[in-house]
């Protein structure tokens, strides 16, 4: 059972204060400003906490700069999920050092999430790059503000990094990128063990929030003008099974329904195992909770399924589909697959390819298999040749796309609501946004929109978005 902790958002409330007499006398001193820049990696979660993060960073009175080598405080929220984004951080550092001793000797660098729970990253963090201040983990993220303050008092590396915890510690600022959407964390870590996942092991077991708490939360977002929320868990679909008394997410979802000014309802992410048969039905006879859905299906072979310890067979994933499809006949489904597995024959791969026909996922994220240390699948033996599995990602892709487009230009000619979320990149005569699919949309529109759910008539489908024109005055 997981508590929030109020006393210690106190705490951390005190330091946010010790740093705000800091940064006050630091820009008294220097003349200008303290600067900060966040550099996210991964996944929603990390998006989440980096909000969190910034929350806490303005409050204390720094601002952001969007150039991090010009910044005086540089946090890096880490991902560990595939080896390649380590790669990345590695690599950043060693150019920030650079800027460092060149340009910028009063830079400030943090690390901090997923990749700094794994012992090996912190020591090589330790023993390579040790211009490195601070470096704390995904347990005690609320702690930013102490950290800072120890960070000004103590020469050398501060290294705060949780094995586990039991806390949940809310209630403190947080800055939101989008004004009228936000994330919302419903529970935290993971108990599923997939043999090739590392996210077990670095953000612990599975906690839910009381349900409570997390709709007074989405209450005061709706208060504030949020429309949109996503609910954020690594597998939501186990959501409220540990509580003192046990709520289902579906029942969380009906909740989260009756909140007024909420529109749209996404959440983030699923697992097949334990989707019920009641969250079809209330997804179905839902006005708010969008015509999205993520499931991972990592592979269409029955034989890595049971490998990979997913819980689900190939008929069991295809069923689930057939019944989203017929409670929520508009939805869309996408999904992640992981292509080279330990063991995955050609016989195995084309199991995958079948499923991806048999779906018509409307969209795929394709991952090659990368092998974490600590995980059950790194252990095993028969690891495909790089080659081999370069050749399968390649056509796996090319069957994803094929497939996606095909599908994506289903819906031109209907007019439906779309939430506008910004101006153009590219032209400045349109705005941005996404359909209830999360299709994105462009159409000539202007500032006083975003934020708003106009209806727009969809024109030309582009593959990944339309093109289309409001109908609304
Ligand atoms: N190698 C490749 N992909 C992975 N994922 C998780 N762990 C690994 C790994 N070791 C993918 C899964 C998951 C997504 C977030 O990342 O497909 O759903
Ligand atoms: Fe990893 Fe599986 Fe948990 Fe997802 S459900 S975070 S893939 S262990």
């Amino acid at each position: 059972m997981a508590f929030e902790n109020l006393e210690e958002s106190l705490r951390q409330k005190e330091y946010i204060q010790k740093m705000q007499e800091y940064v006050e006398a630091e820009t008294e001193k220097i003349g200008r400003a303290l600067t900060y820049h966040i550099e996210t990696f991964g996944c929603q979660m990390n998006a989440k906490d980096s909000e969190k993060f910034a929350g806490i960073l303005q409050e204390i009175g720094y601002q952001e700069e969007a150039d991090e080598e010009k910044a005086d405080f540089i946090l890096y929220n880490t991902c560990t999920v595939r080896e390649n984004a380590n790669m990345k951080v590695y690599g950043r550092l060693g150019q920030l050092n650079y800027i460092r001793k060149t340009q910028n000797p009063h830079m400030v660098l943090a690390l901090c999430g997923c990749m700094m729970q794994e012992p090996d990253e912190v020591q090589t963090v330790r023993e390579k790059y040790p211009f490195v201040k601070i470096v704390f983990g995904t347990h005690n993220i609320f702690k930013l503000a102490e950290l800072l303050y120890r960070s000004t008092q103590e020469k050398g590396m501060i290294i705060d990094v949780w094995e586990g915890t039991d806390e949940i510690v809310e209630d403190l600022p947080a800055l939101r990128k989008y004004p009228f959407k936000s994330g919302v964390n419903i529970m935290y870590g993971c108990n599923n063990f997939c043999s090739y996942c590392i996210v077990p092991y670095v953000r612990g077991r599975e906690r839910s929030r009381e349900p409570e708490d997390i709709l007074s939360e989405i209450r005061r977002l709706a208060d504030e003008g949020v429309k949109e929320v996503m609910l954020l868990g690594q597998n939501v679909n186990s959501y409220g099974k540990n509580l003192n008394q046990p709520v289902t997410f579906s029942e969380l979802l009906k909740e989260v329904e009756k909140i007024d000014g909420i529109e749209r309802i996404r959440f983030m992410t699923s697992h097949p195992k334990d989707l019920s048969d009641e969250l079809i039905e209330t997804m179905g006879a839902s006005k708010k909770v969008c015509t999205h859905f993520h499931l991972p299906m990592q592979s269409g072979s029955n034989r890595i399924l049971k490998e990979m310890n997913r819980h689900y067979t190939r008929e069991k994933y295809l069923e689930i589909v057939e019944k989203l499809r017929k409670a929520v006949p508009d939805i869309s489904i996408t999904t992640d697959i992981i292509v080279g597995f330990p063991g995955e024959t050609e016989e195995d791969f084309c199991d995958t390819l079948d499923m991806v026909r048999r779906v018509r996922f409307d969209s795929a994220f394709t991952f090659i298999y990368s092998k974490r240390t600590g995980t059950p699948a790194a252990k095993m033996e028969n690891q495909v040749p790089e080659a081999e599995v370069k050749d399968r990602f390649d056509r796996l892709l090319s069957l994803v796309q094929s497939i996606g487009q095909e599908t994506s230009g289903r819906d031109v000619g209907r007019t439906l609501p779309v939430l506008v979320e910004e101006i153009n990149h590219q032209d400045q005569t349109l705005v941005s946004g996404r359909l209830s699919n999360n299709t994105v949309v462009h159409f000539p529109g202007c500032e006083a929109m975003i934020g708003r759910i106009v209806n727009v008539k969809l024109k030309e489908s582009h593959g990944f978005y339309y093109l289309g024109e409001c109908t609304e005055a």
